[in-house]
């Protein structure tokens, strides 16, 4: 049986991979979760899964080599999806030095632990072993011009600390492919949607303010382009990759769907709207009015927009989830889930809340 490594597996993203992976292949894998359990880590985002005779969860920090080695040692990793990372450009505009320790140095410790258990006496690696570096298309920089999209070519330009703590990550992950022929891999992808998703993004921050009738905070004018991609689809782009991709390559994953970040507060409200029921109070809450324009995010990003021609070409991946049906089930997915939203919205994030938008 195959022994897959998720690392940040209580995030959002992660979180969607783990339960799509287990919907997909049953019984038929393993999967080891280590996550540091941070505030945007939530193992209710697992609880369905949790009792599964081939699911282990292991509480670890990335960063922590001797319990990473641990890991590697007690059991035969077969795959590494590695999802664990600061994620929130705006937390590391804040504070910047998380995100190069978790980023960067947890990246380069699974890297060298991975390397360890898998390379034999002559240099070369087990048959069949491989590590996937989950990255994000913010590396490439900001797009300033229509028509222009961001290729696996595309020169690395991150401009936010998040951005380069990826970059770097990436580049570890590269440097490890060219010195030791490390069978790796490197998706590089657009901005993600969908349940489970911490309320500091913009898509859940807004469908919960909105349900609760308060401001709804858009950066500067409103119009800077994010390109949005349905969780579950990445999910399966991930999996796809690692069983179909080619070793040491990378691969852009997004499905050309580019939307003003005002459209988008302005679809949630519509659906919203739509959605809710007349008797339903919550209702009368949600509003246009509501929208705030507020000061910008520094050195904020204009447009990002992948090209996901190479994943499509060589792997036959392509979104399967069109943006109005994705957005219905994640509103959905949010009216039906007020616990979930109160759980994580409790302590922590709240004190950030305030501080961010105060
Ligand atoms: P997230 O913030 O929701 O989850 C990150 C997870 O990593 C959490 O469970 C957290 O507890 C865990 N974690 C953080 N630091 C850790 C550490 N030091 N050791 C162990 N675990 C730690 O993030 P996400 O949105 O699910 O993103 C997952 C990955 O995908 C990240 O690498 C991110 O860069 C990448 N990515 C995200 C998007 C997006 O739109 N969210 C798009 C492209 C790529
Ligand atoms: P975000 O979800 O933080 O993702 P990223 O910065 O990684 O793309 O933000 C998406 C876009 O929405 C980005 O252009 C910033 C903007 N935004 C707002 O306008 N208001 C908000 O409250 C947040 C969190 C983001």
């Amino acid at each position: 049986m195959r022994t897959y490594l998720v690392t940040g597996g209580a995030g959002f993203i992660g979180s969607n991979y783990i339960q799509y992976m287990f919907r997909k292949y049953d019984n038929t894998i393993r999967i080891i979760n280590v996550d540091a359990l941070t505030y945007a880590g939530n193992l209710e985002n697992l609880k369905e899964i949790a009792n599964r005779e081939n699911y282990t969860f292991i509480k670890a920090d990335i960063t922590d080599k001797a319990a990473i080695q641990k890991i590697f040692e007690e059991n035969d990793i077969d795959r590494v999806v590695h999802f664990a990372a600061e994620s929130h450009v705006d937390r590391s505009i804040r504070n910047p030095e998380i995100f190069v320790q978790t980023n960067v140095l947890g990246t380069a410790v699974l890297l060298n632990c991975a390397k360890a258990a898998w390379e034999q006496e002559d240099g070369s690696f087990k048959e069949g072993k491989r590590f996937l570096h989950v990255s994000t298309d913010e590396v490439y920089g900001s797009l300033e011009k229509e028509g222009e999209y961001f290729y696996e070519t595309t020169p690395y330009a991150p401009r936010s600390p998040y951005s380069a703590s990826k970059a770097s990550s990436d580049m570890l992950v590269k440097a490890y492919m060219d010195t030791y022929r490390f069978p790796a891999n490197i998706t590089n992808c657009s901005n993600n949607y969908g349940p489970y998703q911490f309320p500091e993004k913009l898509i859940p921050l807004i469908i919960n303010n909105a349900l609760q009738g308060k401001k709804l905070p858009v950066y500067g004018d409103g119009k800077n382009v994010r390109d949005w991609l349905y969780v579950e689809d990445h999910a399966k782009a991930i999996d796809m990759v690692q069983e179909k991709g080619r070793l040491f390559e990378t691969y852009n994953v997004g499905g050309h769907n580019e939307k003003q970040n005002i459209e988008i507060v302005t679809i949630i409200i519509e659906t919203l709207q739509e959605q809710l029921s007349d008797t339903d109070p919550r209702k009368a809450l949600v509003s246009k009015d509501l929208i705030t324009y507020v000061e910008d995010r520094k050195g904020h990003d204009r447009r990002y927009a992948i090209a996901p021609d190479k994943i499509k070409a060589e792997i036959g991946w392509e979104p399967e989830t069109m943006f109005k049906d994705g957005i219905r089930q994640t509103i959905q997915w949010y009216f039906e889930h007020e616990d979930w939203m109160k759980n994580v919205t409790s302590g922590d994030y709240q004190k950030y809340y305030e501080e961010m938008y105060e």
